[in-house]
């Protein structure tokens, strides 16, 4: 299964947030080859543990690059990060306790394709608003 790709449609123009997107894409990957491969559950938790980690410090990062800048959206994109790490954190706390069912898997690919329709429209408005500066 060859999972998500980061194309250049995902490119924020801003080299940290795009490095961060791409480690952030092949997480998911990792996760969802996990849970494809049938892997045991000590090594699901790990990769579950990691992507919900990763999501959690690359969204204070982008935060952290709205305060500084004065981004003036910041209150919206903020509570978008809130709801979304929620979410994720429902959806493996799932996986890692029922395992990938069919269900939850549908419910964390929908959730990816979320992410990857946040970044191309906020964090594109992010990316070009860095670059003004
Ligand atoms: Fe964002």
């Amino acid at each position: 299964m060859s999972g998500y790709e980061f194309t250049k449609k995902l490119e924020t123009g801003n080299a940290v947030i795009d490095k961060e997107h791409r480690e952030l894409i092949e997480a998911v990957n990792k996760l969802l080859d996990a849970c494809h491969r049938g892997e045991g559950r000590a090594s699901m938790d790990t990769t579950i543990k990691f992507l919900n980690n990763y999501v959690n410090q690359h969204f204070s990062h982008e935060e952290q690059l709205q305060r500084e800048s004065g981004y003036p959206g910041i209150a919206s994109h903020r509570a978008f990060h809130d709801q979304y790490k929620k979410t994720l954190q429902e959806i493996t706390n799932a996986i890692s306790v029922s395992g990938p069912t069919i269900a939850e898997l549908t419910k964390l690919n929908k959730h990816v394709r979320v992410l990857i329709s946040h970044i191309t429209t906020e964090d594109k408005k992010l990316g070009e608003f860095l670059n003004q500066k």
